[in-house]
């Protein structure tokens, strides 16, 4: 496999920054996109010199594949600043391995990971002071691979696009979350990509959670595509249950995401002695736990959500609300999970990585 260092990347810097007419005490998610961005194409077989530019518009043939045939996958990763000024990264190794997975799947060739971690560095090093400091605050980094190739046949392309693209952020969802527990659609079935970050995992859940967002709720938890008796996870989140003191979260599969949030808390429960379950948590159990009052909460977790709390979930019409505990385990794990990424707490197992 190719391999190219951080003095080979193409660096065009904007002229002016857009800095300044950013208010970042408010700001929607995914709506501002800082001055830089990432940009490596692949044609004759390979990857070519990666350029960072001015953040723009580009061009694109309309008969690219990805328009027609949705060969797109992508991933979510965030940058936090400590108080000194540094910046890092949260896992990010994770997050390449699980890209080039998804590509993997689409039939999209891998991408290196030296072009991924010095390119990434680079543009966090140009846009370092769009990453605020101070608890709420990242900058949410969205890699991504499209398929360019102008041509309409159904088959891989041979020419693909990388990119990165950051955009400050703070909450994904604020307050609490009401839920939808999917008795009719579906996300993704056994043998499918539900575990690939594939842009069409998310399209074919807009119209659902359509439905479901006009009857109040903000999210579907998908449940298997089979029987619809078992919880797998929200879409842009995994869900994890607390049932007594114990934690409960499916276990992933070809359906469900690996997401790098579930499988850090699932390690911080085990560090703090808290019982966790990856095991398939069946629609009926949760309902019994809801009557009979050892469901304490529900939340969800994930890169843009972090850790949110669910509030209220419906399920064959029957609404159930959960309680309001103390010391919740939503904010037990948001809160350690923070200080690590703040580099406010111990990181004993190295999941900070320091952008230099
Ligand atoms: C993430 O949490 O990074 C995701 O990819 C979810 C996205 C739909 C915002």
């Amino acid at each position: 496999m190719s391999s190219i260092s951080s003095k080979e990347i193409q660096i065009e810097r904007a002229k002016t920054t857009k800095i300044d007419q950013v208010d970042f005490n408010n700001i929607d998610f995914g709506r501002i996109f800082t001055d830089h961005m990432f940009v490596c194409d692949f044609k004759d077989g390979k990857w070519q010199t990666p350029k960072i530019m001015p953040y723009q518009p580009m061009t694109i043939d309309p008969s690219a594949r990805v328009f027609h045939y949705g060969q797109a996958v992508f991933e979510g990763m965030k940058a936090y600043k400590d108080e000194a000024g540094k910046v890092w990264l949260f896992r990010p190794e994770e997050n390449h391995a699980r890209i080039n997975k998804s590509a993997a799947r689409l039939a999209i060739p891998e991408f290196p990971k030296d072009y991924f971690f010095n390119g990434l560095h680079t543009l966090l090093n140009l846009d370092k002071d769009w990453v605020k400091p101070g608890m709420g605050n990242s900058l949410y980094i969205r890699p991504f691979v499209i398929a360019t190739e102008p041509a309409i046949s159904a088959s891989p392309a041979s020419e693909y696009r990388f990119m990165i693209i950051c955009s400050p952020a703070k909450a994904y969802y604020s307050g609490k979350v009401r839920v939808l527990f999917a008795e009719k659609f579906s996300r993704s079935a056994d043998g499918g990509v539900g575990f690939a970050k594939a842009a069409g995992n998310y399209a074919a859940q807009f119209h659902p959670t359509n439905l479901a967002k006009e009857q109040g709720y903000q999210q579907v938890v998908w449940t298997d595509a089979n029987t619809h008796e078992y919880l797998e996870e929200a879409g842009t989140m995994n869900v994890f249950f607390r049932v007594n003191d114990t934690l409960i979260t499916a276990p992933t599969n070809d359906r469900i995401l690996d997401g790098i949030t579930r499988k850090s808390i699932i390690q911080l429960a085990k560090d703090n002695h808290i019982d966790v379950e990856v095991r398939r948590v069946s629609v009926k159990e949760i309902k019994d736990a809801a009557r009979n009052g050892s469901l304490k909460e529900i939340f969800g977790a994930g890169t843009a959500a972090v850790i949110s709390p669910i509030s209220t979930f419906e399920h064959a019409e029957e609404v159930f609300e959960l309680p309001n505990v103390e010391d919740s385990f939503a904010s037990i794990f948001k809160e350690k999970l923070l200080n690590i990424q703040h580099n406010l707490s111990e990181d004993l197992h190295n999941w900070r990585q320091e952008v230099k």
